[in-house]
């Protein structure tokens, strides 16, 4: 057990009387319904995910936008939105697919270094609730297109404030290195050359570290740093109503393991209760704090073989249906859906001290040495056929799966009030070619 008691329920995915169950589901009965490999999501997880960040920020009321890179689903979203969650967006794609799922544009935030011409139309078209900005170009280039249209928009400036966040390179956000943002020394520049546009209203700041943050220190770093700033702003006249943290809130990867909502909030509340009294709106984009746990991916055995003195699980899922394995090297706990003899796991950790395990490397079938899910596990003995739950693995899953090797994607689940719903189904070798020519299109 790690330092966060707290964490026990985590999620609904539990063993009963030996087999592994999604709420009132068991998983062996959904996979004779949907199929190997699926994405199985619990709402109620999702839920109470979501219930958990709000009632730990309660005191700062923030707008909460669900980021849905995360999992991008329009069921999934949809859930979301029902349960008042706003929407963090990176693409036209990805505003489009809030929208369709019901959110309402006051609830969008919309980052991304790179948006292009038509995707800021879009947006500014929907009437979202607040545009991030990441470089001077593109201030430009939002301030031409809200001209043209004659619709304007509140914007934030993307602050890099500098600061490690402590977790894996790829997304490590905020320090001055990454291609996020602005300097943070640059901004007071930035709003005395932009700041007083009519219709791009620069009153925001935002800032992102990284993901996940599995300390809660970096958060009071960025945030003062941002605080700081804001000051120095409003003394030139510059008044920011908006102060949007990001998201990188961790997961529960390895029981408690790493902080939850109400430890981030302990930290980042006492900071601006003050300022939010003063008429501060706070934004938070949280991802994989509500989806990482809500989510197994559901994977079939499909052959052994042994090498020396290591078993290779060769299963129907690989770094094609869940790259972060491979990826980012990131540890999702994996455990049989029926394990052997009876043997629960007593938690979700790298180390599990149970007899009669063998040693496995669950591996995809992909033809990559890279195509892994799982290196050097102990897990209970597993045949041919048996099934495989890969937990935590809601977030970053499904929205990262790739056709590579001409796999088609996996179906998705929902389990809702008992009820077993297919939000996505199976791809199927036709839709692999879908948007190929034989001949080549002439144009
Ligand atoms: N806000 C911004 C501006 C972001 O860039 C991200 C994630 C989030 C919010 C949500 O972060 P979360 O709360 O989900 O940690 N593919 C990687 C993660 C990349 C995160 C990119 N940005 C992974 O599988 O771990």
């Amino acid at each position: 057990m790690g330092q966060y008691p707290h964490h026990l329920h985590m999620d609904h995915f539990e063993y009963r009387s030996g087999l592994l169950h999604c709420e009132g589901l068991d998983l062996e009965s959904i996979a004779s319904r949907c199929g190997t490999p699926s994405y199985i999501y619990s709402s109620r997880t999702a839920l109470d995910h979501l219930k958990r960040i709000r009632e730990a920020f309660v005191e700062i009321d923030p707008l909460i936008c669900f980021s849905i890179k995360s999992c991008s689903n329009l069921a999934i979203c949809r859930l979301l939105a029902t349960a008042g969650s706003g929407m963090d967006v990176v693409s036209g794609g990805e505003l489009f697919r809030a929208l369709a799922a019901g959110c309402e544009a006051a609830k969008i935030v919309y980052a991304g270094v790179g948006k292009t011409e038509p995707e800021i139309e879009q947006a500014l078209r929907a009437g979202i609730a607040l545009l991030n900005i990441e470089s001077e170009e593109e201030f430009v280039a939002v301030a031409s297109v809200a001209k043209r249209l004659g619709i304007g928009c509140a914007c934030a400036l993307r602050v890099n404030p500098d600061v490690d966040p402590h977790t894996h390179r790829y997304t490590t956000t905020g320090k001055r290195e990454s291609k996020f943002g602005v300097d943070i020394e640059r901004a007071k520049s930035f709003f005395a050359r932009f700041g007083k546009d009519p219709l791009c209203r620069l009153e925001g700041l935002h800032l992102h570290i990284g993901s996940p943050v599995g300390t809660t220190e970096p958060y009071a770093i960025g945030v003062r740093k941002a605080l700081e700033l804001c000051d120095s702003l409003a003394a030139e006249g510059h008044l920011i109503k908006w102060l949007d943290i990001g998201g990188g809130f961790a997961a529960d990867y390895e029981t408690g393991n790493s902080p939850c909502a109400a430890d981030y909030a302990a930290v980042i509340v006492p900071l601006l209760r003050e300022r939010v009294r003063q008429g501060l709106r706070v934004v938070l984009e949280p991802g994989r704090s509500i989806i990482a746990n809500a989510g197994v991916l559901l994977t079939r055995v499909l052959y052994r073989k042994q090498s020396g003195d290591k078993c290779f699980a060769i299963c129907d899922a690989g770094m094609n249906t869940l790259l972060r394995p491979s990826h980012y090297e990131a540890f999702h706990f994996a455990w049989p859906v029926r394990p052997a003899g009876g043997m629960v796991p007593p938690m979700r950790s790298k180390t599990i001290n149970l007899p009669n395990l063998e040693r496995v490397d669950v591996v995809g079938p992909l033809c990559e040495t890279g195509d892994f899910l799982a290196l050097d596990r102990r897990l209970p003995p597993m045949k041919q056929g048996d099934l495989l739950a890969i937990f935590a693995a809601g977030a970053y899953g499904m929205s990262m799966a790739s056709r590579y090797n001409s796999v088609p994607l996996p179906a998705e689940v929902l389990v809702h009030e008992n009820e077993l719903r297919i939000i996505r189904t199976r791809e199927t070798n036709e839709d692999l070619v879908r948007h190929e020519s034989l001949e080549g299109l002439l144009v």
